[in-house]
Formats: C-alpha cells, sequence, structure tokens
C-alpha cells in the first residue's frame, strides 16, 4: 500500500485491501484505534523512533503488531506491553513490525526532474576528481524503485539529446552546469570562467567525455525487500508515475513488470541497518527519503545525518523526502538547492 492510500484512509475511514487483482475498498466508517496509538507512543521512543512519523502511516504498523501478538496468545495490547517486559528479545520484533515499506518509481516526480538537471553537474564533478563513476546510494531502498529510477534516468534523461523529459514540458538544459541557489530555488546554470569553456570544449569535441556511468547502491534493513529489489519485478501500480515510453522500454511484461537486465547493471543492494551501519566510502549522490527525517527520533537523525554529510564528496548532493526537514544540527556545509528537499554540500 502507498502512503496516500494509507493517509486516504486515515481521511475518509475507508480500508483498502488489494487482493492481487482485485482492488475492494470497503467503507468502515471513522476507525479509531486508541488502544494502538497509545501502544506505539508509550513504546516507540524505546527504539529511537518518533510517533509524529507514524501518525499517518499507522495501519500497516498495527495490522502487524495485532497479528504478532495473536500469534503469541496474547488478548491485546496491554498483555503485549507486559510481554515486552518479561521478553526483551521481542523488541527486536517490534522493531521490525514499525517498518513502513511504502515506496514507488519516481516517487515525487518533481524531484527527480530536478535531479536530471543535476545530473551532468555530478558528472562533470566525478570527472574533475577523476572518479571512475558516479556513486549514488539509496538509504531504505524498499525493492529498489528509488534505485532503478536512477538507473532510468541515467538512461532516458543522460543520454538523450535535449537532456528533455519526454512529454513533460520545457525542463530541457544544457551541459556544462554548475548549481545556483542563491535564491533559494533549484537552477541550474552554466559553469563560470574556464571551466565552462573546457567543459563546452568537452561536449562539442566528443559527448561521451561527458559521461560517468552511475554506481548505484540500495541499503534496506529489510532482507525481503531486497531479495524483491535483487529480482527487479513489480506491479502495474508501482510503475503509475513512470513515463510510459520508459515503461515500454525499460520493462518486460508477463505477469509483473520485470526490469530488463540492461538496467540493472550498476545496481548493488546490501543490507544495513542504518542506525548502526553506512556504506564505506564517499558519494556524489545520497537518497534518504522516507526513512530517517520521516521515523527517527531528532537525535538519532542528527546523527544520520553527520554520517551522511561525511559520505558526500564536497559538491555532492544530498535528497530528502519533499515532505521532510533536516534536524537542526548546529552549523552543517548543507545548503539547500530546491524546496523540494535537495541539498548539496558546499566545499569548505
Ligand atoms: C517508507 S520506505 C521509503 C522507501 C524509499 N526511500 C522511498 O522514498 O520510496 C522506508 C524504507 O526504509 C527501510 N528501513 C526502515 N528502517 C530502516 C533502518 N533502520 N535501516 C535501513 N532501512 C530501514 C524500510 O524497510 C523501508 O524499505
Amino acid at each position: 500500500m502507498w502512503e496516500d492510500e494509507e493517509e486516504r484512509e486515515e481521511r475518509e475511514g475507508v480500508v483498502i485491501y488489494n487482493f492481487s487483482k482485485l482492488l475492494m475498498t470497503v467503507k468502515l466508517g471513522n476507525l479509531k484505534d486508541p488502544d494502538c496509538v497509545s501502544f506505539l507512543k508509550q513504546n516507540l521512543p524505546q527504539l529511537h523512533l518518533r510517533w509524529s512519523g507514524f501518525r499517518r502511516v499507522r495501519r500497516q504498523v498495527c495490522r502487524r503488531l495485532r497479528a504478532r501478538f495473536r500469534k503469541l496468545g496474547l488478548e491485546d495490547f496491554a498483555s503485549y506491553r507486559n510481554y515486552l517486559v518479561n521478553n526483551p528479545d521481542e523488541w527486536s520484533v517490534v522493531d521490525a513490525c514499525c517498518r513502513v515499506t511504502i515506496s514507488r518509481f519516481y516517487r515525487d516526480a518533481l524531484v527527480f526532474e530536478q535531479l536530471c538537471q543535476i545530473l551532468p553537474t555530478l558528472i562533470q564533478l566525478g570527472q574533475e576528481r577523476r572518479d571512475s563513476s558516479i556513486r549514488c546510494w539509496c538509504a531504505g531502498c524498499a525493492s529498489g524503485e528509488e534505485v532503478y529510477t536512477l538507473k532510468l534516468i541515467e538512461h532516458f534523461c543522460l543520454s538523450s539529446q535535449t537532456l528533455a523529459f519526454p512529454g513533460r514540458g520545457d525542463l530541457s538544459v544544457s551541459v556544462p552546469l554548475r548549481i545556483n541557489n542563491s535564491a533559494g530555488d533549484l537552477t541550474v546554470v552554466a559553469a563560470p570562467s574556464g571551466r565552462a569553456s573546457q567543459a563546452r570544449t568537452h561536449r562539442r569535441d566528443s559527448r561521451q567525455k561527458l559521461f560517468l556511468p552511475l554506481s548505484i547502491l540500495g541499503t534496506d534493513v529489510d532482507e525481503y525487500l531486497l531479495l524483491r529489489a535483487r529480482r527487479g519485478c513489480y506491479s502495474p501500480g508501482t510503475l503509475k508515475e513512470l513515463p510510459q515510453e520508459w515503461i515500454a522500454q525499460a520493462f518486460d511484461v508477463n505477469q509483473q513488470y520485470c526490469l530488463k537486465s540492461a538496467f540493472q547493471e550498476g545496481t548493488q543492494f546490501e543490507r544495513a541497518d542504518i542506525r548502526k551501519q553506512m556504506p564505506q566510502g564517499l558519494f556524489h549522490l545520497i537518497l534518504c527519503r522516507y526513512l530517517a527525517f520521516t521515523y527517527f527520533e531528532p537525535i538519532l537523525q542528527q546523527e544520520i545525518l553527520q554520517g551522511i554529510i561525511h559520505r558526500l564528496v564536497p559538491e555532492g548532493i544530498l535528497v530528502i523526502g519533499k515532505k521532510e526537514s533536516l534536524p537542526f544540527a548546529g552549523k552543517n556545509p548543507l545548503i539547500k538547492l530546491s524546496s523540494l528537499g535537495i541539498y548539496q554540500k558546499q566545499t569548505v
């Protein structure tokens, strides 16, 4: 289920059951779940999670918790709370129940349209640093939807002549690019000084010279989601925000939409709990959307943010969810490029 469906449940008091192809919407009136809500409010802090992140999407979490305590032969949330007191190992099960796994391809389309404009700049940066690829990290990658969206952008956006999105208006930009954030909104401009003419020459002489491949790492704490990510097969609803031409070219359609192997090249998936472990090395681009900055408590958010900043190359880009904001972490080197949650690490 997607977050907006959960939000619809919340708003309209409907429950949406998705039985494979049959989508059945049942009006149930306004569902109230005070026991689960007070259980979450009381226990989320123990896991360094915050209630405000779960308020709108709590139903999937409550369903899982209820299924769990029933499996243990318990009656209600109060009994489950007592069980936790006597069985501390059970906290890891509560933690797993609290993972919100909602994702889809090209989620918040405008963000990826802006990324399309930024990628040439990152490529130029990678070339200047003599890197062999543009290293991207999607933290909390779910079933790979974000990782493969970057792959699709690399193919359809970067390799196109105009760098424009099919059927999406006048977003075309020209290289070379430097990012200008002076107005607080994203504008991608020609690189200043000698660099511009140098890069322009590159483009004129050989377009390929302005290309470095993306190498994209997706990490998630959930092994089952990672298995699905490596397989790369999805239901049509997961693709609903993608341009039709991209779907037609990038997926084989059988019972599901499966990514062609060419679009899986340069991707890698690893299990990692971001609270304990972050990947090694530096990245040009990090996406951390609808994970730490929604569900984690502020102190943990600050720790994660520091870890992310350390892993960004100077001038690298961080993308958070468009509805998220960064925790206050004193002076940090990030400048906001776009109101959609795109930041750039300043050179010191
Ligand atoms: C709401 S989904 C967001 C997916 C994707 N980033 C997006 O925006 O579409 C959150 C993802 O974070 C993962 N997750 C939750 N807790 C995590 C943790 N501690 N470490 C790593 N991943 C985690 C979940 O398994 C889930 O796949």
